[in-house]
């Protein structure tokens, strides 16, 4: 049974920028309790204060974790378990799974990680394996997690995953665009039909937003601020998203990747099972956590 988006409650990770902070501006605007996730504190702060005050219905809170690292991913999930029962709430509605990071050159987090490895794919790798109590508490939840339509012609490099050798930053961008996808079909091969927490992809399409921006060189600024022109609002985009994590008549579909609130084929190799399945053994090692 599902409860309106007044009472519901989502965490939204990467929410202080371009499609996150839309999704989250959705979700407060249908009056739910919304946890927005952020790396900034002043950003969270503000868009804290922002969306509570234009959206006096919702209740909106902000944390602080860099996704970078996984102490910081398990401090977050620690910190919205703790925040969800201060106010008196058992159950997770949905999570999605947003922040991501174009990285030029080749960075490794302090943990060790490639850093787009890091926080495109293990952190809400993490991130659904620490709220999944939470989110099976709830009657009805979803796991939203963005990935791209930059996942098709794309393979992953296992004899090489994070690209230590020969680091190309798109193609470590795509890997973990794709690794999205095979991450949401092997967590819905895992949780089964059974249960209540339903897991989709959502390719938000080509959307006007800083992340070519962020830290990189002038000419890969250049290069995606020419590109993203052609794209569509982050507004926009966010529709098809918040529309994934809320909608009440898809909890049983079928279907596993979505663009603009209508179901799309992924690219064939996302599909494969073999691969989703080695995928999330290397990902749980690498997170120190029990496959489940
Ligand atoms: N824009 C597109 O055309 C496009 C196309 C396909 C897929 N996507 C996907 O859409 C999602 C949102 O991207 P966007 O275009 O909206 O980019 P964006 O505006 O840069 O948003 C990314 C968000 O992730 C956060 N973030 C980045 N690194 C983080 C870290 N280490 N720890 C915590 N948060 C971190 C950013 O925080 P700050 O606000 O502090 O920067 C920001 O809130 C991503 O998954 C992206 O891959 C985008």
């Amino acid at each position: 049974m599902h409860k309106t988006n007044k009472h519901r409650t989502f965490v939204v990770t990467g929410a202080t920028s371009g499609i996150g902070l839309a999704v989250a501006e959705g979700l407060a605007r249908q009056g739910a309790f919304l946890i927005g996730v952020g790396r900034d504190a002043g950003r969270c702060a503000e868009v804290e204060q922002r969306l509570g005050v234009a959206h006096p219905g919702a209740r909106v809170r902000y944390l602080v974790a860099d996704l970078a690292l996984q102490s910081q991913v398990r401090a977050l999930a620690s910190a919205v378990r703790d925040e969800l029962a201060a106010c008196g709430v058992e159950s997770l509605d949905g999570l999605v799974n947003n922040a991501a990071t174009f990285t030029f050159y080749q960075t490794l987090t302090p943990e060790g990680f490639e850093m787009q490895w890091a926080v495109n794919h293990l952190a809400p790798f993490l991130l659904t394996h620490e709220l999944l109590g939470l989110l099976q508490a709830a009657p009805a939840a979803r796991v939203v997690t963005v990935s791209s339509g930059s996942h098709y012609h794309t393979r992953l490099r296992w004899g090489d995953i994070q690209l230590r050798r020969w680091y190309n930053p798109l193609l470590a961008y795509k890997q973990t665009k794709l690794c999205n996808v095979l991450f949401t079909a092997e967590l819905r091969r895992r949780l089964g039909r059974g249960g209540t927490v339903r897991a989709f992809a959502a390719d938000p399409g080509l959307v006007r937003t800083e992340i070519g921006l962020k830290g990189n060189p002038g000419l890969a600024g250049w290069i995606w601020t020419r590109r993203a022109a052609a794209g569509i609002s982050a507004g926009e985009s966010a529709r098809g998203i918040v529309y994934l994590a809320s909608e009440p008549s898809i909890q049983e579909a079928p279907e596993l990747y979505w663009k603009h609130s209508h179901p799309k084929a992924p690219s064939p190799y996302a599909l494969d099972p073999a691969v989703a399945h080695r995928l999330w053994e290397l990902s749980a090692r690498m997170c120190g956590v029990e496959p489940r």
